[in-house]
């Protein structure tokens, strides 16, 4: 290690450290992605197979881009005038047009390139991003020669060891970033790890390379599988991902400002910035100058709040303005700006990363909770049915197929949360310990979503509701006991479903000692777990039996009356409220506060069979109705996918659910938006129709 390096090690490693201000300028190295972002203004998206024309004839501007790019250009012009630091961009540049400009800008913006690659035969990066008049943005990104990396780091590696910092996001290969991510950490440079870019798991052996790792609200959520709602849950979150490894994480929390949790357990927060000209015009870049502007300041030697000012100054400079790179913001400005963010919500002191015990995190010196507080929406986290990992086992590479096996299969879906596990039927063999599944679950990256009730065939003439007093008191016990799993594991809740508790001949069953039996039972597992949530998942039908004791909406609502538990709800079904001839969306608005669940799927409703299909493929408007009206109740509850793959990839299949699931939720929010609330008070059906026509949503 010669004198500079040790100099940077010292001032840049130790957290908080006030670094000398070195006359040899730091360097920071961002390996990463570049792009050339083709901006189209569109009235809509078209439609498969139809052509349209933009909005206005004068669209389609070509904007660099790319996460990577991004964060070179903002730490560039953040460095710029101070000679305190400078930057390298280590990406792959493709053989087109648009290289050559990409690489310009660069240059222009005094980013050292020299050890970027080059790829004649390929195309560069790109994003083509079309803008809808209703706001909404969506985009289609070519991958080209940002997923071209050589096969090793040799020709960087030791740029790497000598740099100040080494930024890092998520739009190259993985493998790259593990490689760059084990160079710098082996040479003591700081790592920052941005979530941003794709919707990947993050491995543990990364997270131990990381200094930082900052994800926003949405993706801390998706790597936990935890809420992220409020900043206590912000904070079990990052907790999480300590565990898991990671060393001081750092969440942006968009209008909220951001949240330090260090390695120390100390917790910073800052406040946004004000929007100069007060008025957010494209988020795009936002969370690039974000994390450029606190990578400055950190090497820079300051102290970590005052870290987290400036990126929020910075962050709120790039909202300002269209597009990535132009709204990237300047060092003047930034320092002006930073003198305006409040210092109220700042928590610990500068150097106080130390000094915060890690019991703040239930502690009473509670964080600032400002008032956009409630505008963070509930983000739906789903599971998917565990036993859909049974199918296809050949394309899975995993060895054998127990319990295990499926939770670290389903840690392969992207965008799954949480696993639900069935009692006892998931529990039976001596290995699937609570330690064991809790160990691969997180493993997987997942939490544990809920317990489903599955009765052995002993209760095959009833379980809550078996005639013979011992039998039913063993199904009770056994519920018990699922709930007591249910706790043991954190999971959401305890869905209770019997395939048992009905009949199928008249003159069969005394009905009223069926529901009596029910009503009880459930009081009484809802007593032994007064904290768990307990779900009554209500079936009309099944192949056990004809009919059920709890077969509608309306006979769950009247259980969880009589109950007269607050910790008892409801599992709305879709196939099963397709069975009973319901609409979910009305038994989902009839039971309201009482809904705990969902399980999300499909079926054809012909023949009274359950058919359990994909999520919308079936009924896509009755699918979104569903949705909004979970949002217009307010619902927080569990959502699982609850479909059987049979020939389909379950992987594949579950990714696809959940793809279609968001696609139903964010179509119901853009109706809301557009104002379906009103067209319904007034009745008015072909006002709803002719909006969703607008909307190109039918
Ligand atoms: C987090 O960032 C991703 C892009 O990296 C974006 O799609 C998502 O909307 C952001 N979430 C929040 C809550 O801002
Ligand atoms: C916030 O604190 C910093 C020093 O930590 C100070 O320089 C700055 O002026 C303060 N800002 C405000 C708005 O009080
Ligand atoms: C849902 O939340 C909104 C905003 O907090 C509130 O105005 C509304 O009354 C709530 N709706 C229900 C059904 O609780």
């Amino acid at each position: 290690m010669d004198l500079l390096q040790m100099l940077l090690a010292c001032t840049c490693f130790i957290i908080g450290a006030h670094a000398e201000v070195s006359e040899l300028s730091a360097r920071i190295v961002v390996v990463g992605s570049i792009n050339m972002d083709t901006i189209i203004d569109v009235e809509r998206l078209p439609r498969s197979g139809e052509t349209i024309m933009t909005r206005i004839p004068d669209t389609g501007k070509c904007i660099p881009g790319g996460k990577g790019a991004n964060q070179a250009v903002a730490s560039a012009r953040l460095c710029a005038g101070t000679a305190r630091c400078s930057v390298q961009f280590v990406g792959q540049f493709g053989g087109d047009g648009h290289a050559t400009a990409l690489r310009q800008t660069l240059i222009d913006e005094k980013v050292d390139i020299s050890v970027s690659g080059q790829h004649n035969d390929k195309t560069s990066g790109q994003g083509l991003v079309f803008l809808e008049e209703a706001g909404t943005v969506s985009s289609v990104v070519i991958g080209g020669s940002n997923v071209a990396w050589p096969d090793n780091i040799d020709l960087f590696r030791d740029h790497l060891k000598s740099a100040a910092v080494l930024l890092l996001q998520r739009e190259i290969p993985e493998r790259v970033n593990l490689l760059a991510a084990a160079a710098a950490h082996a040479a003591n440079v700081p790592v920052f790890q941005d979530i941003g870019g794709e919707d990947r798991s993050i491995s543990d052996e990364m997270l131990a390379l990381v200094t930082f790792v900052s994800p926003n609200l949405s993706e801390l959520q998706r790597l936990t599988g935890l809420p992220a709602d409020t900043d206590a849950e912000v904070l079990a979150a990052a907790a999480m991902l300590q565990r898991r490894g990671a060393r001081n994480v750092l969440v942006t929390r968009g209008e909220r400002g951001a949240l330090l949790l260090t390695d120390s357990g100390g917790v910073l927060t800052t406040s946004s910035a004000a929007v100069p000209g007060g008025r957010i015009l494209d988020e795009t870049g936002a969370g690039d100058s974000f994390r450029a502007a606190f990578a400055v300041a950190f090497i820079e030697g300051r102290p970590l709040a005052e870290c987290m000012r400036f990126a929020a100054a910075s962050g709120a400079i790039a909202v300002s303005r269209v597009g990535a790179v132009p709204s990237l913001p300047f060092r003047e400005e930034c320092e002006q700006l930073v003198k305006t963010i409040s210092n109220e919500s700042e928590r610990g002191a500068c150097h106080g990363a130390d000094e915060e015990p890690h019991g703040v995190l239930s502690g009473d010196k509670g964080l600032q909770q400002d008032g956009g507080l409630d505008e963070i929406k509930f983000v739906p986290r789903f599971s998917s049915r565990l036993n859909a990992m049974k199918a296809r086992s050949e394309l899975w590479e995993g060895q054998s197929m127990s319990v295990l096996d499926w939770i670290a299969r389903q840690g392969t879906i992207r965008g799954l949360s949480l696993v639900d596990l069935n009692f006892p039927e998931h529990f039976n063999s001596p290995q699937v310990t609570p330690e064991a599944v809790l160990h691969a679950v997180e493993a997987a990256g997942l939490a544990v979503g809920v317990i489903n009730m599955r009765y052995p065939s002993q209760f095959r003439r009833g379980a809550l509701t078996h005639p013979d007093d011992a039998v039913r008191r063993q199904a009770v016990d056994l519920t018990v006991a699922g709930g007591a799993m249910a706790e043991r594991l954190g999971a959401r809740g305890l869905v209770i479903w019997s395939a048992y508790d009905g009949y199928d001949y008249h003159m069969q069953m005394d009905y009223r000692k069926a529901w009596a039996r029910t009503v009880l039972a459930c009081q009484e597992v809802c007593d032994a777990h007064p904290d768990l949530k307990v779900m009554y998942e209500y079936k009309p039908t099944d192949e056990n039996s004809r009919f059920s004791v709890v077969g509608s909406a309306g006979a769950a609502a009247l259980l969880v009356r009589e109950a007269a538990r607050t910790n008892l709800g409801v599992m709305i079904d879709v196939g099963h409220c397709l069975m009973a001839g319901e609409n979910p969306a009305q038994s989902a608005a009839l039971l309201g506060d009482s809904l705990f669940g969902v399980h999300l799927n499909d079926g054809h409703s012909r023949l009274g069979a359950e058919d359990g299909l994909i999520l919308g493929s079936v009924h896509g408007q009755m699918t979104t109705e569903l949705m909004y009206w979970l949002q217009l109740t307010n619902f927080t509850g569990h959502m699982g996918m609850d479909t059987f793959p049979q020939e389909e990839d379950p992987v594949r299949e579950a990714e696809f659910n959940l793809r279609r699931a968001r696609v139903h939720w964010d179509r119901a929010r853009r109706l809301r938006n557009a104002g379906l609330d009103e067209l319904l008070t007034a009745h008015d059906a072909l006002g709803a129709l002719e909006l969703m026509e607008d909307l190109g949503e039918i």
